[in-house]
């Protein structure tokens, strides 16, 4: 991975969506980070404070450090921390922040979310994109304090991007069991027969009644 001298580095469509939705707080946590680039994204932008780039695996630490050292970050006020642990573990920092999870299956976001949920402030904002578990996922959610502020969902080379923007604040619905704000653009309507593709291989209960509830949709549309 290779920064350019202000620190950043183009974003694909997945990131760059996903980065749209900070909330324009000081503290920005990318949770599971890998090479980094959604929270160093964020490097050059007054208001941030503080970056906490986390991931549990040495690997990715040790390279996220290398490549820290040898890039041209701006740095001024911000300070840029590097946590080689597992989400379910952070101590959050006591101010508004807004906390990225992306790229990690549905199951381990659920762990990290009822995990942290403790520590958020009214008004912390959640971004995350799971890539697998989805529906279980979005059982643990309704089980939490987050309420959805929004749900899209995007494609990018083929593949299709959920991204969930969730906060602890009153009067925000809870997130739904099969999404409800998702099918009405194009997009949303191709991830709907993706989705009926695959979960009408599955026999299990939960995956039974998503691909009946795919299916009214698709007969409300047709109608
Ligand atoms: C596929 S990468 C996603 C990288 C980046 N967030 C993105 O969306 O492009 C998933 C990362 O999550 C990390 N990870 C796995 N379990 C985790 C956990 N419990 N807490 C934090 N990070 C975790 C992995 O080490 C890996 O680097």
């Amino acid at each position: 991975m290779i920064f350019s001298r202000r620190g950043d580095k183009a974003l694909s469509l997945r990131l760059h969506t996903l980065a749209t939705y900070y909330n324009n707080t000081s503290v920005i946590y990318d949770i599971g980070c890998d090479h980094g680039l959604l929270g160093l994204s964020f490097a050059s932008r007054d208001e941030v404070r503080e970056i906490y780039l986390v991931d549990p695996s040495p690997l990715v630490i040790r390279s996220l450090r290398q490549n820290i050292k040898t890039s041209h970050i701006p740095r001024g006020n911000l300070s840029i921390n590097i946590n080689q642990e597992e989400g379910q573990n952070l101590q959050l920092s006591p101010s508004p922040k807004c906390i990225f999870i992306a790229g990690m299956g549905g199951k381990e976001i659920g762990e990290i979310l009822l995990s942290l949920q403790s520590q958020l402030l009214d008004h912390d904002r959640v971004v995350i994109s799971p890539h697998r578990n989805i529906l279980e996922l979005r059982k643990t959610l309704s089980t939490t304090e987050l309420g959805l502020v929004s749900e899209s969902v995007l494609e990018e080379d083929g593949h299709f991007y959920l991204i969930l923007v969730l906060e602890k604040r009153d009067n925000l619905p809870n997130v739904t069991p099969f999404g409800t704000y998702l099918w009405q653009t194009a997009v949303g309507k191709a991830y709907l027969n993706k989705e009926l593709r695959h979960f009408g291989l599955h026999q299990d209960a939960l995956s039974r009644a998503y691909v009946e509830y795919l299916l009214s949709l698709l007969a409300a549309c047709n109608d």
